[in-house]
């Protein structure tokens, strides 16, 4: 069954905007949760932009469901990881000056080192995911570390400027999905996917669970979280 994780990054942008304590983006966690979210995901930012590591912390408490911490593979976060322990992590690429995460991780040419990582983390009970391009290097190389999960980029399909275009990177993804599939991957995928673009990527084959956050929270500021969940998850279902 295709599952949806809720990212609440933003709930935490709104509060970081103001340095103050509202809105808690542990609150979001559990109304997201209470509407059908399947997990939460939250990406812990080397310049802590949004998410704190109180949050980080109070989620693993707090949230029944599952929760998602998406970070950079450096020896900071995979310190807080082991620590804190998180259902997965979702290893992403991250450079400060990025409004968001800008393009899939490189694991071909770092093959050596993040296997190692891998390794590490499995090791200490957590599920790894590598978040990346849908190129058939890439997800050669995610299978070679042993992670569990990849999670397809879906940037350049929701990017897409025109119908032939979008359709070209669905069938990227497409043909990302079977061979992931064929090397015994999991997968999900995940940004810029939004209530009119969701179906598409929801239908392809293999898929597990779908990370979305920027249009679920743009939708619940102005008509609250539990309807902007309730319609993700419909949207997803083809019944939006
Ligand atoms: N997946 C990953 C790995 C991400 O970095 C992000 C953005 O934080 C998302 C999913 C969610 O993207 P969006 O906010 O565009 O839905």
């Amino acid at each position: 069954m295709l599952t949806l994780g809720v990212n609440i990054d933003h709930t935490a942008t709104i509060r970081q905007a103001r340095r103050t304590v509202e809105p808690d983006p542990i609150a979001a966690a559990v109304l997201a949760e209470l509407a059908g979210a399947d997990g939460i995901t939250v990406h812990l930012r080397e310049d802590r932009r949004h998410i704190q590591d109180r949050d980080v912390r109070l989620l693993r408490q707090t949230v029944r469901t599952h929760l998602n911490l998406e970070m950079a593979p450096t020896e900071e976060m995979i310190a807080i990881a082991l620590d804190i322990k998180p259902d997965y992590v979702t290893l992403v690429p991250e450079r400060r000056e990025e409004v968001t995460t800008e393009g899939g991780i490189d694991v071909s040419g770092n093959l050596d080192r993040f296997s190692e990582v891998v390794a590490r983390l499995q090791g200490g009970g957590i599920p790894v995911s590598w978040f990346i391009d849908a190129e058939p290097n890439q997800i050669q190389a995610a299978s070679k570390t042993e992670a569990r999960f990849i999670e397809l980029h879906t940037g350049k399909y929701a990017d897409a400027k025109s119908e032939t275009e979008r359709e070209k990177q669905l069938e990227v993804l497409r043909s990302g999905c079977e061979m992931a599939n064929f090397w015994g991957l999991r997968i999900n995928a995940g940004h810029g996917l939004t209530y009119w673009n969701v179906y598409p990527v929801a239908c392809l084959p293999g898929m597990e669970e779908l990370n979305i956050g920027h249009t679920i929270i743009s939708r619940a500021v102005l008509v609250g979280m539990e309807r902007a969940v309730r319609e993700m998850k419909l949207a997803m279902k083809g019944e939006l």
